[in-house]
């Protein structure tokens, strides 16, 4: 990879020029739907401007690959500073070059397969609540049932099963946290988080009630004796003897590292489940040969871990699903460091650029009937087969930075899905589909069914 300087005679990419506001407010309201208008009106690689800066989408596998891999030491993950402290060092996604590397090393064995699937059990408890709250002739809020389910997991897996939570902490969580990534691109902010407003005082209130469980199990994982198989004694335990490189000296590093995996992680789950729910609903011929498949191979017991290997059309439902509707539908924004060369443009230093990963994974090059929800195309398909870039799949990103949670996600799925179907039947109230959140991953607001029995 050459490092000259770049000429800056090259041109820039097409795209609409000004209509700053304009794009900010469609991107806070229809973000995807953004996205693809620039791609339907200015083609594969797109420059646009943002009120704080110029932004630069790309659409095919081969620039993506591009800026998350063969260039990536040029486009660094773009956060802004908390403006909360609710994150006050870097963590594992927002750092970079060695410094992520060194993380990644670390947070490998943290996520390691076999560790992962240990933790098979902590989400078949969570979802024996979420099924119990989900019982027949009841209408509920899907997104809402499922955050509380992910965020149980999540914090399980992150603090250990020890403190016991109000449901709602978890919910005032992942508002804070958008809240605070929306204000990185909102102007005067330094003004707007000091004004005296319900929304300030409820981000703080948040943090406190989180930092009053999180402390405490820090204290514990220091405990010599503690064998948790949490991500906070993983932490604690690496930096005690010695191979953190460094790392988690401190607890408010411990700290920042376990909320940068409890906030991440959140969304992505809800989004597959809820577009799995939605997706499975309205294809009846889907529903009737996943149900099919339940019944063979469960009949009337709940599921179990041993039965994941057994259920070859629920996986291929799942993989459909990251295809056909990522929940990470635009990759977490990536800042060029400098004057960088993408598919023969300018993108000039400061750029944000972002990788629409929900138009790639629809280009008719790689997918027959790219706009079918199509499960059977996945039967048959070894895991890794065909899931790059370059093939048109992407869900859970490239490496040097690809999802270290992907097989704990692949169970949540499958366990809550599986158990909402056994044995009754989801119709959504609403024709319309889950909405997108504006931050790149996830869905938000509500998505109601109504719970039969089947
Ligand atoms: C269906 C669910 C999920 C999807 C679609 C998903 C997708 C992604 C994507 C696209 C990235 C790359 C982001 C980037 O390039 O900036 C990523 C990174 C990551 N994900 Fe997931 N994720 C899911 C669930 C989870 C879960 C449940 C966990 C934790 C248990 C997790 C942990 C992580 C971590 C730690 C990273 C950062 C890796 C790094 O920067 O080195 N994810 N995920």
């Amino acid at each position: 990879m050459s490092t000259r300087p770049v000429s800056t005679d090259l041109p820039l990419p097409p795209g609409p020029r000004g209509r700053r506001l304009r794009n900010a407010t469609k991107r806070a309201r229809d973000f995807q739907g953004l996205l693809e208008e620039l791609h339907r009106d200015y083609g594969d690689i797109v420059l646009f401007e943002m009120p704080t800066s110029p932004w630069c989408a790309v659409f095919t596998g081969d620039l993506a690959r591009e800026v998350l891999t063969t260039q990536e030491q040029w486009f660094r993950p773009f956060y802004p500073p908390s403006n909360y402290d609710l994150l006050t060092h870097y963590f594992l996604q927002t750092s970079h070059g060695d410094d992520h590397r060194r993380r990644r090393e670390i947070m490998l064995a943290g996520y390691a397969e076999e560790r992962m699937r240990a933790c098979a059990n902590l989400i078949l408890d969570n979802v024996d609540e979420l099924i119990g709250r989900c019982s027949p002739n009841r209408e509920v809020d899907m997104i809402d049932e499922l955050e509380r389910f992910s965020w149980r997991c999540m914090l399980d897996l992150v603090l250990g099963r020890e403190p016991k939570l109000d449901p709602e902490l978890g919910r005032n969580v992942l508002s804070a946290m958008k809240q605070d990534l929306l204000l990185g691109i909102v102007p005067f902010k330094e003004v707007v988080i000091k004004l005296p407003l319900p929304f300030n005082r409820r981000v703080r209130d948040t943090l406190k009630a989180l930092d009053e469980v999180t402390y405490p199990a820090i204290e514990r994982a220091k405990d010599p004796a503690h064998d948790g198989h949490d991500l906070i004694s993983h932490l604690v335990r690496t930096a005690a003897d010695g191979s953190a490189h460094g790392l988690y000296e401190t607890d408010l590093e411990v700290r920042d590292e376990a909320y940068g995996h409890l906030c991440a992680a959140i969304d992505a789950p809800v989004g597959a489940l809820t577009w799995g729910i939605h997706l499975v609903a309205r294809h009846p011929d889907v529903r009737g040969r996943l149900e099919h498949e339940l019944d063979d191979v469960l009949g009337n017991r709940p599921i179990e871990a041993r039965d994941l290997r057994r259920l070859p059309y629920l996986r291929a439902i799942f993989r459909e699903i990251l295809r056909f509707e990522p929940p990470a539908y635009a990759m977490p924004a990536r800042e060029a460091l400098e004057d960088r060369v993408l598919g023969g443009y300018l993108i000039p230093k400061g750029t944000m650029t972002i990788v629409g990963a929900h138009v790639i994974q629809r280009r008719p090059e790689h997918w027959e009937d790219a706009d079918e929800f199509r499960p059977e195309r996945w039967l048959g398909v070894e895991a890794g087969d065909g899931m790059r870039p370059e093939d048109g799949y992407m869900p859970f990103g490239v490496e040097p930075r690809g999802c270290r949670g992907a097989g704990f996600a692949a169970m949540m799925f499958a366990f809550a899905l599986a158990s909402l179907f056994r044995d009754r039947r989801l119709e959504p109230l609403s024709r319309r589909p889950p909405s997108r959140t504006n931050i790149g991953i996830g869905v938000r607001g509500a998505y109601k069914v109504r719970i039969e029995t089947r």
